[in-house]
């Protein structure tokens, strides 16, 4: 080791401890993910780089420290390295974009297993629409995980929109995606941009905004990252924007047609209210640690 040499093992453990000391939630992740993104590597061949006891250049190592600092001062890990892994993908985001959360993954889920049951598993070619798609990361997952669909994504917000052309055109299942920009108030009515679909989609998904405008989110990397525009669902309840993804979706269903949409743990009951006339089979999802995230209700007249 040379001067300008520093261990990597050292660096580490020192980023661990000051991003511990800051109340990065998983500090020593944190460390080695920044870390194998400076050096161009894989967490496991970082593992592999610690052991043996590879060092870091001085040009190198001040790239580093730069990016731990911001790491310290709440920048979400994924605008440092500028990516998100979500179900099988890799999603550029970055300032401008919601990062997508492991907890959308449930959706996800849910909407590949309806696609593959019931009448519409025989569907050559489902038509599905994401409204609020943000990175467009539902629409490209579901894409990505059945190669029959043709997905319609709808966002407002023209930053975000710049994130969803760019994971589009970047990814093999984004050749089977239409982005639309447009407010989802009102999408499928009228002149809406949407209006041209109304009756003929098979499976609805979304993750809109939702939170109540009093519930200001404590963790920095939300409070002051995410835009304001992918958080807050409007009106004190935060069910404003909720409520008009599920009309557009009554109107954009075919009968029968399935919807799918996240909300926060304690709308549960409100969301299934809002379905309680011209809906079917309506259910709540829950995540992993049993809490109501997911929003699913049939479109009826199916016969
Ligand atoms: C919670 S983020 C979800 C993004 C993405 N679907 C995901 O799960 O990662 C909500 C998204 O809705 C968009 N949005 C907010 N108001 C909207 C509206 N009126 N119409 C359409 N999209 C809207 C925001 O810009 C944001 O990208």
């Amino acid at each position: 080791m040379n001067a300008a040499e520093v261990d990597l093992d050292r660096l580490v453990r020192s980023a661990t401890a000051r991003l511990g000391r800051a109340g990065v939630p998983s500090p020593r992740t944190d460390a080695e993910l920044l870390t194998a993104h400076v050096l161009g590597l894989t967490r496991g061949e970082l593992t592999a780089a610690l052991l043996r006891g590879a060092v870091l250049d001085d040009v190198t190592r001040r790239r580093w420290a730069d990016l731990i600092e911001q790491r310290a001062g709440r920048v979400p890990l994924q605008h440092l390295t500028g990516r998100a892994g979500f179900r099988r993908l890799d999603l550029a985001v970055g300032p401008g974009v919601f990062v997508p959360r492991p907890e959308t993954e449930v959706l996800v889920e849910a909407a590949v297993a309806e696609l593959g049951a019931g009448v519409i598993r025989a569907e050559p070619s489902p038509l599905v629409v994401d409204l609020c798609t943000g990175s467009a990361a539902i629409a490209l997952a579901v894409a990505d995980e059945d190669p029959r669909v043709e997905v319609v994504a709808l966002e407002l917000d023209p930053a975000a929109l710049r994130w969803a052309e760019r994971n589009v055109a970047a990814l093999p299942a984004g050749e089977r995606i239409r982005l639309v920009q447009g407010s989802v108030v009102g999408a499928a009515r009228g002149e809406g941009v949407l209006a041209d679909l109304a009756g003929r989609v098979h499976l609805v998904v979304a993750n809109p905004p939702y939170i109540p405008a009093a519930a200001v989110p404590v963790d920095p990397e939300v409070a002051d990252h995410d835009p304001r525009l992918a958080l807050y669902g409007g009106g004190a309840d935060g069910l404003d924007l909720p409520a008009a993804v599920i009309e557009t979706a009554a109107a954009l269903l075919r009968p029968g047609g399935l919807l799918l949409m996240e909300h926060a743990d304690v709308q549960g009951p409100a969301t299934r209210a809002l379905v309680a006339v011209g809906w079917e089979e309506v259910r709540t999802l829950t995540d992993l640690s049993g809490r109501e995230r997911v929003l699913r209700a049939r479109r009826g007249g199916a016969g």
